[in-house]
């Protein structure tokens, strides 16, 4: 059997292979409401066959979008097309995710496709911004306002209705986004949390909100579903976080009850990042070895290095995201490729055998 395509069970749940669609922002949203695209989107790549499909970064807040057409769960009103979307997913044999995420200081974007600039907050479809610190993204955007208490609060409350909603719109994994340089990684990150009150200083004042937020979300997400966490596990730059820090953070996670680190790496500074096939692999081989099951993601494109990934036990699961969106039945054809049988979709079994 093709590595690849052995199930595993993550604490309640049973995925049916080892594939993951990886978060990716469609910024197609109003109000944070998804729509047929993210139907669509997300349903065909169910129908392709990945096990586990992740929502992208899906805004806790208004405040915490990167852009005003960011998916947001921060209404109840949002949990009905949500809803139906995991309803899709779970009748096509995958499993719901959604990554809860809350953008800091790399909030309030234009859109890729309108050139990703900062929207000053006094601009339309632009608000204020908060961080760890004072520090802007980059030169030329407007500094983010260093959260206080009262608004470290809001966060830690925001995440929570948010799991709650999660569950409430039927998804059966929540993935905290602690990468890219969103919020949570802006506090872990020497680089960006400049505070000198217990959230700054110290490794352990640094992953503090970290701990909080995820603590939050346990109180209200079943102990029986996976929780999984997004880390940028090292920023590429002399002086930042490091893949021994991720090391040390994920033993902390794993005794905390997070099941699974999905291991990414940089977006909180520029940096001069080694892009070759797997790159990231080894991070997620690194933080695997505390114990916890891991994630590799980033230019894995083959069905072949996929299975490698599995077979060699250098992670558990191999997330994808543009290969996805070039091939949303990868998973099928990735099977047929490694010799693998699989059930395709009944209105698809035509097409199966070529
Ligand atoms: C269109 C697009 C949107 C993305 N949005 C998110 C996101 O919402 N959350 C996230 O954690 N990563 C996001 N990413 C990063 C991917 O999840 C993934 O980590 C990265 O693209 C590397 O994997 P790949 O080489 O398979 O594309 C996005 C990537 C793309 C291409």
């Amino acid at each position: 059997m093709a590595h690849l395509f052995s199930p595993i069970k993550i604490k309640n749940i049973e995925f049916k292979n080892r594939l993951v669609v990886s978060p990716m922002c469609q910024y197609s949203a109003e109000d944070g409401f998804a729509n047929n695209w993210h139907l669509v989107h997300l349903g065909s790549r169910a129908v392709g066959g990945a096990a586990l499909i992740i929502t992208e970064a899906t805004a806790v807040s208004p405040e915490g979008r990167i852009s005003y057409a960011d998916l947001g769960i921060y209404k109840d009103e949002h949990i009905a097309k949500l809803k139906e979307i995991t309803d899709f997913i779970h009748q096509n044999g995958s499993i719901a995710g959604i990554q809860l995420a809350h953008a800091g200081r790399k909030a309030s974007h234009e859109v890729p496709w309108k050139g990703n600039a900062q929207i000053k907050s006094d601009q339309p479809n632009g608000w204020k911004t908060y961080s760890a610190s004072a520090v802007p993204l980059g030169e030329g955007e407007q500094a983010p306002i260093e959260l206080d208490k009262a608004g470290i609060e809001k966060i830690k409350a925001d995440f929570k209705a948010a799991a709650i909603r999660a569950l409430q719109s039927g998804f059966k994994v929540i993935e905290i986004h602690a990468a890219h340089g969103y919020l949570l990684h802006q506090f872990y990150s020497p680089l960006s949390n400049k505070r000198i009150d217990e959230y700054g200083g110290s490794f352990e004042n640094r992953i503090r909100l970290l701990l909080e937020v995820i603590a939050t979300v346990q109180e209200v997400w079943p102990a029986e579903n996976p929780l999984f966490v997004r880390l940028s596990a090292t920023e590429w730059t002399e002086g930042g976080w490091t893949i021994g820090d991720s090391v040390q953070l994920a033993k902390i996670l794993k005794d905390k009850g997070v099941d699974f680190i999905d291991s990414s790496s940089g977006g909180n500074v520029k940096a001069q990042i080694p892009l070759k096939p797997g790159y990231q692999v080894e991070f997620a081989q690194a933080i695997r070895k505390t114990g916890i099951l891991t994630g590799a993601v980033g230019l894995i494109t083959t069905p072949t290095q996929a299975d490698e990934i599995i077979k060699t036990g250098e992670a558990d699961m191999v997330i994808m995201a543009r290969e996805m969106l070039r091939d949303p039945y990868f998973p099928l054809h990735a099977a047929r490729e490694l010799g693998h049988d699989v059930k395709w979709p009944d209105q698809y079994e035509r097409a199966k055998l070529v």
